[in-house]
């Protein structure tokens, strides 16, 4: 490279309404089928890259990172000078979030995203949200959803080499203004198994695991009619069954994996009762004890006083957010 080169993006985390649950390709991080999710705005992940700059550090969230960690964050950025015919020199990242990492926040899938526009935009390439999806996928592969914003479908694809599967852009932000997740921190700590590993039980132990690859491609079709008509009951009842399906698969694994904890169960059943009282609420959880809930912006006050009586420690409102973005600002 010519001198040091240092780029910044920012990029929402994003919540899947039909979920991403187990890879066919551990390698290059190709899933068995698609999936659908929401960019939630304000959360935001910033991350900086600079190439050939002469010191080597991978900080995530103000601590230095390290073990397969660092080792990822280093891959995504060297398999993108390759493909771009680059040698990037040495490589210093630093990526610093406004929510709690690792608590099942999606907080990878932002900073992923964040780190893939980045590194492409440091090593001169143009932005190309396709490329830029494929590579956010191989760091984590629901970041390949966090580079546009708006609702996006991950296409599973059917390539052996993962050219045809990248998350696109279903609907833009303004599509559903009124629409709400409520994001419940039941718990800020770091989650004992990682999705990866969870995965990878549930793959290959689970006996549902086939019936959920089965289901999948027609959940995606039925929640994408469900959104184009704005019909908040229908997708909310569907992102509930996605996410139901994927603790049943996970759950039923040797061993099993249980992300809920009691306030997450507190959660939904509160949930449940309240829909039945009329309140429209649906819920979701990702590879966590933490749960989302899906309103709209009427009842989003009221969403999210049910989750603080069921005893979440922060509630963050988030509406449908844009794209990742390059900004001026570093963080070095
Ligand atoms: O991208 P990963 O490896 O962190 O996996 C994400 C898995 C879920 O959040 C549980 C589901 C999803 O589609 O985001």
């Amino acid at each position: 490279m010519n001198g040091p080169s240092k780029r910044t993006a920012v990029a929402h985390p994003n919540f899947a309404l039909v979920k991403y649950w187990g890879k066919r390709d551990e390698r290059l991080v190709l899933p068995h089928q698609s999936s659908v999710s929401l960019t939630a705005s304000p959360l935001s992940v910033k991350t900086t890259v600079e190439l050939g700059a002469g010191s080597e550090e991978v900080a995530l969230n103000g601590r230095e990172a390290r073990g397969p960690e660092r080792d990822r964050v280093l891959q995504l950025v060297r398999w993108a000078s390759e493909a771009a015919g680059i040698r990037p020199g040495s490589i210093r990242v630093r990526s610093q979030g406004d929510f709690p990492e690792a608590a099942g926040l999606a907080s990878s899938a932002a900073a992923f995203a964040a780190l893939a526009v980045a590194v492409r935009s440091a090593l001169g390439l143009p932005r190309e949200p396709r490329e830029e999806s494929m590579l956010a996928r191989r760091g984590s592969g629901s970041a390949s959803r966090s580079v546009e914003g708006g609702v996006c479908v991950w296409e599973r694809g059917a390539r052996p080499d993962g050219r045809d599967s990248f998350a696109r852009q279903m609907f833009p932000p303004e599509h559903w203004p009124s629409l709400r997740l409520v994001v419940a921190v039941l718990s800020r700590e770091k989650k004992a198994l990682s999705s990866r590993e969870a995965m990878r039980l549930s793959v290959q132990t689970s006996p549902f695991y086939a019936a959920w690859v089965e289901d999948a491609e027609g959940m995606v079709t039925e929640l994408a009619e469900a959104i184009r008509n704005r019909d908040l009951a229908r997708t909310g009842e569907l992102a509930e069954l996605s996410s139901s399906r994927m603790h049943a698969v996970a759950l039923a694994g040797r061993p099993p994996t249980l992300f809920f904890g009691p306030k997450t169960v507190e959660v939904l059943s509160r949930a449940r009762e309240a829909r039945e009282a009329g309140l429209p609420v649906w819920v979701t959880v990702d590879a966590g004890p933490n749960p989302v809930l899906l309103t709209d912006s009427a009842h989003q006050e009221a969403v999210a006083a049910l989750a603080r009586s069921a005893g979440a420690l922060e509630v963050v409102g988030c509406e449908l957010g844009g794209g990742a973005r390059l900004v001026d600002e570093h963080l070095f």
